[in-house]
């Protein structure tokens, strides 16, 4: 979603703020804007499109030593020019702003009565009129701020800057992330690390309801009612931080050859072959895990289907109820208060509002132990829970989640094996998954080498209108992830369905020209999806197969792609592989943008 970075700085901050945006870009966006200070005035250029396109509108001669900019993803109007941030007012204040102003509406109608003319669609615009208001009213930039501030409603992220204070950047985060960078006679602003990673490894990470006042030399931090507050400066390693292709077409691409790494990331020190090691959670985790009876999974995209993935192994494998609920749907389902509940959220960003605001509510109305399997350390969701696992998988940069889905995996196995260990499960089980485990980059790097074959798979997909995906049990939700990657980047309508569920409905889409992609495990269902499929089949419908099987008997005229075999509940994991690369594969035939696919962002950081 939206992008803010901003500075004040001895050397020139154009073109840092320019990199910014473009490593800003990854999160989604659709026009894009800047504001800095020239000798008199503030120049402020903005561009509907790509950050390239907003460059070629820049002066080429353009330097300054403070400014703001932003990449706007519309939620109040379209993509325009007009609506593109930073939002100025006056010609004096100039705002960039991330996430959404409830009370917009209301503001507007008494700003317009006080004068102020309004320009955009947008909810944003009324923030900076707002804060021009009060100046007009006599108070200085940092309390016209402080006031204006006190008067939104809903989620924001503001970088302020006034044309008449030229040495002084604000910064307030309110339920939307915004980090604070630190350097050797210059600070920064920006919505997530990556944007500043080529200018600094320090960081403040502010809480919500914090105000952050910069200047070259001095960042000071106080809360919405004005108290000072300390925030500690961490050193983040920033080569990982890199938007570096490394040779492949697209980060998609690198991050899916990335896994069988990522995967080794995530299991570094956490594991040997007799199971998992203590402590890999944060102190006393295991002793609270002794008293849990429930567990309720929040997550939102492909999060969610690797919590439902957690939850056929907790029935299979503790006999523990498990829930898992969207993030947006969480609070609204009015859920059943339950005791001794471990309560997880999993997200590759840590940012999406709907988890957050759901793991806020739980924490309100109930008790529950919290945890995060989260990718981001020091994101919004690792810091309201009270333990988490980050995943390692390293920056993920495609919109697809690809890298953090398999890593989730096997981070939730971590945990799998911890519960069984303090459930007292048998030694001998425990050990068999562990060193499962512990094999699997082996065979997901194996199954990453047959690009052949997955290209021959997307030849069959890419001039249909529609593809189903059939999985059962364990594979239900990896179908269900299929089906998402497929949609989100090669814009070809997608579904999964149980394959039980194929006669009370799908059926009646199958015809010629409806490809199905079939997932066949070596387990109890065999039999039954082998009917599913034989179902699709007699109407005519291209089944391609992918499963642990050798040999089989199904394959339709689509093929079938037989991946490495191992235990039955880790084989799911490794079949996501082929599907993430059929997507990846059929979207190049298409030729959408990979990385950035339409509509979408990376980071929802709004509900
Ligand atoms: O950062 P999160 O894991 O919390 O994000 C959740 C979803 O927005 C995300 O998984 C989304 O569905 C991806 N684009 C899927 O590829």
């Amino acid at each position: 979603m939206c992008g803010i970075v901003g500075g004040v700085t001895e050397r020139n901050i154009v073109p840092i703020l320019i990199e910014g945006l473009h490593r800003l870009e990854y999160r989604g966006y659709d026009s894009a804007g800047i504001a800095y200070r020239t000798e008199e005035n503030v120049s402020l250029v903005k561009s509907l499109g790509r950050v390239h396109d907003l460059e070629k509108k820049l002066d080429k001669k353009a330097t300054s030593n403070i400014g703001i900019a932003h990449t706007r993803w519309a939620t109040h109007g379209i993509p325009s020019e007009k609506n593109a941030h930073p939002h100025a007012s006056n010609k004096n204040i100039y705002v960039a702003h991330n996430g959404i102003i409830e009370n917009h509406e209301d503001l507007k109608s008494e700003l317009k009565s006080e004068g102020f003319k309004l320009y955009s669609q947008t909810d944003s615009e009324v923030i900076g009129h707002l804060i021009e208001f009060y100046k007009q009213r006599g108070m200085d930039f940092d309390s016209s701020v402080m006031k204006a501030i006190s008067r939104l409603k809903g989620a924001f992220a503001l970088a302020v800057m006034d044309k008449n204070d030229p040495e002084t950047l604000i910064g307030v985060r309110q339920s939307s992330p915004l980090v604070v960078g630190e350097g050797f006679d210059e600070s920064f602003l920006a919505s997530d690390i990556m944007a500043l990673s080529p200018v600094t490894n320090k960081f403040k990470f502010l809480e919500d309801g914090q105000v952050v006042f910069l200047s070259k030399d001095k960042v000071s931090i106080c809360s919405k009612d004005g108290r000072a507050a300390k925030v500690p400066t961490k050193e983040v390693d920033s080569t990982a931080y890199t938007n570096d292709l490394s040779g492949y077409n697209h980060f998609m691409e690198k991050e899916i050859f990335e896994q069988p790494e990522s995967v080794q990331s995530a299991l570094e020190g956490r594991i040997t072959n007799k199971g998992t090691r203590e402590g890999i959670f944060g102190a006393g985790f295991e002793k609270k895990l002794k008293n849990i009876e429930n567990i309720q999974i929040v997550a939102c995209g492909t999060s969610y289907h690797a919590g439902r993935i957690f939850e056929y192994w907790s029935h299979k494998f503790l006999g523990i109820n498990c829930r898992v609920d969207y993030g947006s749907e969480y609070q609204y389902q009015e859920p059943v208060k339950t005791k001794k509940t471990l309560l997880m959220t999993i997200s590759q960003s840590g940012e999406t509002a709907d988890t957050l605001a759901s793991l806020k509510f739980a924490k309100k109305t109930d008790d529950p132990l919290t945890l995060t399997i989260c990718n981001v350390a020091n994101s919004s969701l690792c810091r309201e829970s009270e333990y988490t696992l980050l995943t390692n998988a390293g920056p993920e940069i495609g919109v697809a989640s690809t890298k953090a889905f398999v890593t989730q995996l096997a981070c939730l196995n971590l945990l799998l094996l911890t519960l069984m260990q303090v459930k007292g499960a048998k030694p001998g089980t425990i050990k068999n998954i562990a060193s499962s485990l512990i094999e699997l980059p082996d065979q997901l790097a194996k199954t990453l080498k047959m690009t052949d074959t997955y290209k021959a798979a997307a030849k069959l997909l890419f001039k249909r209108h529609s593809t189903l995906f059939l999985g059962r049990g364990l594979y239900f939700p990896i179908a269900r992830e299929g089906a998402l990657k497929l949609k989100e980047i090669s814009y070809i309508h997608a579904e999964a369905y149980p394959g039980g569920e194929l006669k009370h409905g799908p059926l009646a889409m199958i015809d010629k020209n409806m490809p199905v992609i079939a997932l066949v495990p070596d387990n109890e269902h065999l039999d039954k999806i082998t009917s599913n499929i034989e179902e699709v089949a007699a109407r005519k419908g291209k089944v391609i197969t992918i499963g642990p099987l050798k040999k089989t008997t199904l394959n339709k005229d689509g093929g079938h792609i037989k991946i490495p075999k191992t235990l039955d509940l880790l084989n799911p994991i490794i079949c996501v592989v082929p599907l993430q690369l059929i997507s990846y594969y059929t979207a190049l035939l298409k030729g959408t943008d990979v990385d950035k696919p339409r509509n979408l962002a990376k980071s929802v950081t709004v509900e």
